[in-house]
């Protein structure tokens, strides 16, 4: 896994140094609204950050430790994985309370989708959301994603469910690129090997 760097952010891949500050965002019950069953345990934590710290281990992307480059101060953690096997990548995010509403999210799922689909060349990403985490959605939507409906999450419940796979990605790209005056296209993230 790579280190990757947005314009406030660093993506730092997980560490077992950042667990303890984990779990406390995942006891957080704000934060822990609209995802699965709400607040976690140290036990159930330590369970999830386990998988995706082995995860990290034989594949090239699993969880990022957030952090505010001006104050190397952690602010959240975001995820690709693959839950079952032959699925396609999801991705997740997640803040401190204290760093929402200040973009931070949309820079961290522009940065995973650019690497995702620019470095790692995955054929499909796919997203979940609470169907009231507005939020959430509306992150998934800058981010390029396309809502494709309500459909059984991974905690078990009813989720809206986004998705964009790569063909779509580099034809947006492409589209944005031959448009004058178009929005800027999304550039690779910046890296460096962890
Ligand atoms: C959801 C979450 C990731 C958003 O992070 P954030 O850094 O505050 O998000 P951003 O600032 O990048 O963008 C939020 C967008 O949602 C919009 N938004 C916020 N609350 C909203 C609401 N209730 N209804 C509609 N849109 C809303 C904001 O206006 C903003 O869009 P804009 O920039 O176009 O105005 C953050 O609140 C969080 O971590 N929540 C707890 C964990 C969680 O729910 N994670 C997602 C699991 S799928």
């Amino acid at each position: 896994m790579e280190q990757l760097l947005t314009e406030s952010l660093q993506l730092d891949p997980l560490t077992r140094d950042d667990y303890p500050w984990l779990c406390a965002l995942y006891a957080d019950p704000e934060v822990m609204r609209y995802i699965g069953s709400g607040v976690r345990t140290e036990e159930q934590s330590l369970a999830s950050l386990d998988f995706l710290l082995a995860q990290a281990a034989r594949l090239p992307y699993g969880y990022w430790v957030l952090r505010e480059l001006v104050s190397a101060e952690r602010v959240g953690g975001a995820l690709l994985v693959v839950r079952r096997e032959g699925t396609p990548v999801e991705l997740g995010f997640v803040l401190s309370r204290a760093s929402w509403g200040r973009g931070f999210a949309t820079q961290v799922a522009r940065s995973l989708v650019a690497h995702a689909f620019g470095v790692l060349q995955v054929p499909e990403l796919q997203a979940f959301t609470d169907v009231e985490n507005a939020a959430s959605g509306a992150v998934l939507r800058k981010a390029g994603l396309r809502d494709v409906g309500l459909t059984h999450g991974p905690y078990g419940g009813i989720d809206r469910r986004f998705a964009l796979t790569r063909e779509e990605w580099l034809s947006a790209s492409a589209a944005r690129d031959a448009t004058p005056g178009g929005e800027t296209p999304v550039p690779p993230p910046r890296s460096r090997r962890a």
